[in-house]
């Protein structure tokens, strides 16, 4: 911990807490440290028993038939993508609000992403706005949880369903989630996640594709090994031999390891208590800063029954005399230290120079102007919750108009 009580606060005063807290933090105990070494003790490092067992985990918790563990949500990306049948020449409408590898995805396959906006109240992408964006080379839609809320999966089901399209949900923030009651995973026509460490549970590095289709789920296998299979009813040639395998397509290595494997099954096992605390610590939040005329509370679709992965504090410019830059100075000098999530994807350079312009999503350009991620994760204490409401209380209060 860094003491920080020298610093004094932007707005007067000491800082409401002597030491920083982050907008993130995983949590990680002593069982999932025994997980890990019981793997290490094994026969298997790569991809093992843990793997299957994991598999089986993800499909029982979200009701999904399928499930593929891979190395990160990016590759679940990539090979949903490939799956899908994306290819050279199409395109892939997604959200500007998210990170960059939810349209990176459609570019590894030589698409092309096309941005719709978003849903000014959730965040989320406007099925509106996707509809406006369908043309004759429109393959498939890269819809994204932000923050772990629902997307409108009926709309965006019945859109995809009528021009056939295929609906690949980014799921990066979403485990924990239920829509109508039913858990995230099994909606779409795949859904991805990822298990970074900032995420709601983690494997360090990881990600999964989770499908109800058995065609997409024997390509998911092949794309996330090489290409290669050992099954003979796919192979061309008689094996060889016990050893013998086939490269029958492109695929990567995208496989996750046992080691890995079994701190997500671990991690796994606490989700309804990871869950339950976040739920908690973002009703508190909304409660503080529904009070506060200088704070936008984001809307929640009543479909979803949200775990939530980020919490969004958005500022009302007309309130504040500071800017979203200055309100986050202000929190980090208060020992909040914050983030933003996100900014557009096509406002990086790599994109701009594909041809993207400002302005392509004006509502997403506006939620970037005004939005931080405050602390949220489950080993905040009632104090560390209390500290960061009294911190936003009083930045807001300090300079409000
Ligand atoms: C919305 C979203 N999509 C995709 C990813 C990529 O996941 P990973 O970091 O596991 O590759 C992330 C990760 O941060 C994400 O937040």
């Amino acid at each position: 911990m860094i003491n920080n009580m020298e610093k004094p606060a932007i707005c007067g005063g000491t800082p409401v807490r002597d030491t920083k807290i982050f907008y993130g933090h995983q949590y990680i105990d002593e069982e999932d440290i025994q997980a890990v070494v019981d793997v290490l003790k094994s026969d298997y490092l790569t991809c093992g028993p843990k793997i299957a067992e994991l598999e089986e985990k993800l499909c029982e918790l979200t009701g999904a038939k399928y499930a593929v563990a891979c190395s990160n949500g990016t590759a679940a990306l990539h090979i949903a993508c490939m799956a899908a049948g994306v290819t050279r020449g199409d395109e892939v409408i997604t959200t500007p609000i998210t990170f960059a590898a939810s349209a990176n995805c459609a570019l590894y396959v030589g698409a092309k992403p096309v941005f719709a906006d978003i849903n000014d109240r959730t965040y989320n992408i406007d099925p509106a706005s996707v509809k406006e964006h369908i043309t004759d080379r429109t393959k498939a839609v890269v819809a994204v949880d932000f923050t772990g809320q629902s997307i409108e999966e009926d709309e965006l089901l019945a859109i995809c369903g009528e021009k056939k399209l295929v609906l690949i949900e980014d799921g990066a923030h979403v485990i924990g989630t239920k829509y109508n009651g039913k858990p995230n995973g099994s909606i779409a026509d795949m859904t991805t996640l990822s298990f970074h460490p900032v995420k709601t549970v983690t494997s360090g590095e990881g990600g999964a594709v989770l499908t109800n289709n058995e065609e997409y789920y024997q390509k998911l296998l092949l794309y996330r090994a090489h290409g290669i299979t050992r099954d003979s009813e796919q192979m061309e040639h008689e094996p060889d031999g016990p050893w013998y395998y086939e490269q029958i397509d492109l695929g990567y290595n995208y496989r996750m390891t046992d080691i890995q494997a079994a701190l997500l099954i671990s991690q796994l096992n606490k989700l309804p208590a990871f869950s339950r605390r976040r739920k908690e610590i973002v009703a508190r939040y909304d409660e503080a800063f529904a009070k506060l005329p200088q704070m936008a509370i984001q809307q929640e679709i009543p479909q979803s029954d949200t775990t939530r992965h980020l919490y969004i504090l958005r500022l009302v410019p007309e309130q504040l005399t500071i800017d979203r830059k200055q309100f986050f100075d202000a929190l980090g000098a208060e020992n909040i230290v914050c983030n933003v999530h996100y900014i557009p994807t096509y406002y990086f350079p790599y994109y701009q120079k594909l041809g993207y312009k400002k302005g392509l999503c004006p509502k997403a350009e506006k939620l970037y102007e005004e939005i931080i991620s405050i602390p949220l994760y489950y080993a905040m204490t009632d104090e560390d919750v209390q500290d960061v409401i009294r911190a936003v209380t009083k930045v807001a209060q300090y300079f409000a108009k």
